[in-house]
C-alpha cells in the first residue's frame, strides 16, 4: 500500500471531471486501497479520486469511530434527495478551513462496490453530507465554491500563502 499525494485548492487538477470507470479492475482495486490508506492517514472521512489526480468516477469514506467501515463508491448516481440540514464542513484539498453549508439530508444512491457490483444504499445526517460533498469533486466542485466570492478569495489567499511558506 502506499500514501498518494492530496491536491490542494485552488490546484486547477481539481476542477477536472472524472470519467466514468469502465470496468472495475486489480488496478481501480490497489488505486482504492491506497485512496483509504491516504484517507485514514490524513485523517479524513472522505477521499475522492479527484483529490489524488486520478480523473475515474470513484470515492471511499469512512464515517465510523473506529475507521473501520469503509465504504465504496464507483460511478455513483444520485437517485434522490430529501430534506435540508446544516453541517460544518472540511475537506482534505482545502486544509484547516470549515464552512457551515447546507445540504440534503437524506440522499439515495446507486453505485458499484469493488467487484463492479451494482448496489443502492440510503444515507442521512453525516454520511449523507459526505456523499454530496465527494460526489461534488468527481464534478470538479469544492465545497467552497457554494461561499461567497469574498470568502472563497480569502480562503484561496490564506491557503497560497500556506503552500508558499510550506516550500
Ligand atoms: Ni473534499
Amino acid at each position: 500500500m502506499a500514501l498518494l499525494n492530496i491536491l490542494h485548492f485552488p490546484d486547477d487538477r481539481l476542477r477536472t471531471k472524472a470519467k466514468p470507470v469502465d470496468k472495475v479492475t486489480d488496478k481501480h482495486r490497489t488505486l482504492i486501497s491506497n485512496m483509504l490508506e491516504t484517507m485514514y492517514d490524513a485523517p479524513g472521512i472522505g477521499l475522492a479520486a479527484t483529490q489524488i489526480n486520478f480523473h475515474e468516477r470513484i470515492l471511499v469514506i469512512d464515517i465510523s469511530e473506529e475507521k473501520n467501515e469503509p465504504i465504496v463508491l464507483i460511478n455513483p448516481e444520485l437517485l434522490e434527495k430529501e430534506g435540508d440540514q446544516e453541517f460544518d464542513e472540511g475537506c482534505l484539498s482545502v486544509p484547516g478551513i470549515y464552512e457551515t453549508l447546507h445540504r440534503a439530508e437524506k440522499v439515495r444512491v446507486k453505485a458499484l462496490n469493488q467487484k463492479g457490483e451494482s448496489f443502492e444504499m440510503d444515507a442521512h445526517g453525516l454520511l449523507a453530507v459526505c456523499i454530496q460533498h465527494e460526489m461534488d469533486h468527481l464534478e470538479g466542485k469544492l465545497f467552497v465554491d457554494y461561499l461567497s466570492q469574498l470568502k472563497k478569495q480569502r480562503i484561496r489567499k490564506k491557503l497560497e500563502k500556506q503552500q508558499r511558506n510550506a516550500m
